[in-house]
């Protein structure tokens, strides 16, 4: 369970008010908080990105170089909006596999499946399981994606090094998340936008708290260019980081 802390040591006026504060500090805690967040996570995607979110999924994906008939993963596949873009671009003859540790999402993933009538999604298997440690021999995946996933993986460095070692040599993984840029003004904006409107609309759904991690952990992530030096460190051959949508968002492309 995510650990709640109670703390009274905010002054309000002349009186206390206890405040409530949402500590994520290991896995354990960010899998509750994605267990917590699933009912409403698609929803608030679509709000707050004015549904550009789907735009940069798709660009993710096709910058995966995956095609038809190839066997693909998405890492950290929460309700499953990257695992479902890889299935219709690998088609019936291929095979994709959305991978994820919270059960919440992946049980929403799988409801999303069903419902769906577009045949090509019987091509996908959900799986339960930790990024750090993928249940797959070396050289499974003909393209890996991991969207908005790596920068809440608290062992970042072995994350991308089990992604590298499942892909096949000359295979790609493309990953998608918060650009942290290394403009000020850039930071300023993207706080700004994340404390004047993430977290008021999130608040709207019971999730201030949750949502207030976003900024947090966009600033503990890491740079473009730190997200190169990490992809080459952990035996990718090239690593390009692209910013998109108005340098709010990121996409690092690495070849094995
Ligand atoms: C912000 S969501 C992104 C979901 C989806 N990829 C998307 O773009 O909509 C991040 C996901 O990463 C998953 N996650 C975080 N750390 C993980 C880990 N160590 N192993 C597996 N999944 C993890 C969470 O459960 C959550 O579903």
């Amino acid at each position: 369970m995510a650990s709640l802390h109670m703390s009274l040591s905010s002054l309000s006026g002349p009186t206390f008010r206890p405040t409530r504060k949402l500590i994520i500090q290991c896995s354990a805690d960010r899998q509750a908080l994605f267990n917590r967040i699933a009912p409403v996570y698609d929803n608030l995607n679509d709000l707050l990105s004015l549904g550009q979110h789907r735009i940069w999924k798709r660009m993710a994906v096709s910058w995966s170089g995956a095609k038809e008939g190839d066997n693909v993963l998405d890492v950290c596949c929460g309700s499953g909006d990257l695992t479902f873009l890889f299935s219709e671009r690998v088609g019936p003859r291929g095979k994709a596999v959305g991978f994820d540790f919270s059960k919440e999402q992946l049980l929403i993933a799988s409801t999303r499946q069903k419902l769906r009538s577009n045949t090509c999604y019987k091509n996908i298997k959900w799986m339960e399981g930790n990024a750090c440690d993928l249940p797959f021999p070396d050289s499974s995946f003909d393209a890996v994606t991991i969207g908005y996933g790596l920068r809440n993986v608290v062992d970042r460095h072995k994350a991308m090094a089990e992604i590298c070692r499942v892909l096949k040599p000359g295979s790609t993984v493309s990953v998608l998340d918060f650009n942290k840029s290394i403009n000020p003004l850039s930071t300023t904006i993207q706080e700004m936008m994340i404390d004047n409107i993430v977290v008021p609309v999130a608040s709207g759904y019971g999730l201030e708290d949750e949502y207030k991690y976003l900024k947090s952990s966009i600033k503990d992530f890491l740079t473009g260019n730190e997200l190169e030096k990490l992809a080459l460190e952990v035996g990718f051959s090239t690593a390009k980081h692209f910013e998109i949508g108005f340098g709010f968002m990121g996409n690092l492309v690495a070849i094995r």
